[in-house]
């Protein structure tokens, strides 16, 4: 059994769609705990009502980055992971952090990396006037938004639409590809050789519209 600890910073419907898959589709793997920096993360709800152990490591108690990403990683490191699951986890994390869990940490990003790192990701591509926008998981590396990439899913923006719509557009293949990366990962599906990530099985690992 892998053992996956998911960090979020809130609504934590990322993290949902992975723990019900997990469950549903009898995955040789366990979310261990659900861990967030902000106490009031909706998500925390939703997991201690799956029975999974949940924590808190509020940023706001340390005074540096290094102190924060310490009790992070030892709250992480007390759940044994095999797997770390970054779902919508807002705190940019130090390189030293990242190392540490290097080729066992995933993260999603509502855009197709490695365009539009960072914030505002929709508004920035209807501001853009892209025609596609979506989703990426990829392996975390110290740089933002950045790291060998797992599985997009392509969709399209469309002419009406505004951050909102686009958003919620994008979070539905969110919750497909999230669940499917985790589900790879932990099968032991994935390879990574120099930056680059292939499926084993050579399952795509593109969703288009
Ligand atoms: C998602 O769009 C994720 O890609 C982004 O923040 C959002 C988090 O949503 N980083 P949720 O907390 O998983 O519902």
């Amino acid at each position: 059994m892998k053992r996956i600890v998911i960090l979020i910073s809130g609504r934590g419907s990322n993290m949902r769609s992975i723990v019900e898959a997990c469950t549903a589709e009898r995955w040789p793997a366990r979310v261990v705990a659900v861990i967030s920096h902000r106490p009031d993360a909706a998500g925390l709800t939703f997991a201690a009502s799956y029975s999974i152990p949940t924590a808190v490591v509020d940023h706001r108690a340390f005074a540096t980055r290094d102190a924060f990403d310490a009790a992070l990683a030892q709250a992480i490191d007390a759940h044994a992971p095999d797997l770390v699951v970054l779902a919508g986890f807002m705190r940019i994390l130090g390189a030293a952090f990242v190392r540490r869990y290097e080729g066992r940490m995933l993260n999603i990003h509502p855009s197709l990396l490695p365009a539009f790192p960072g914030l505002h990701t929709h508004r920035r591509a209807i501001d853009t006037g892209c025609k596609l926008a979506g989703a990426t998981v990829h392996f975390v590396t110290p740089e933002l938004d950045h790291g060998p990439i797992v599985l997009q899913a392509v969709v399209p923006v469309l002419p009406d639409d505004d951050e909102s719509r686009l958003a919620e557009r994008v979070l539905a293949r969110e919750h497909v590809i999230y669940p499917r990366a985790v589900r790879w990962f932990v099968e032991g599906r994935l390879h990574l050789e120099r930056g680059i990530v292939t499926q084993r099985e050579g399952e795509p690992q593109l969703l288009l519209p």
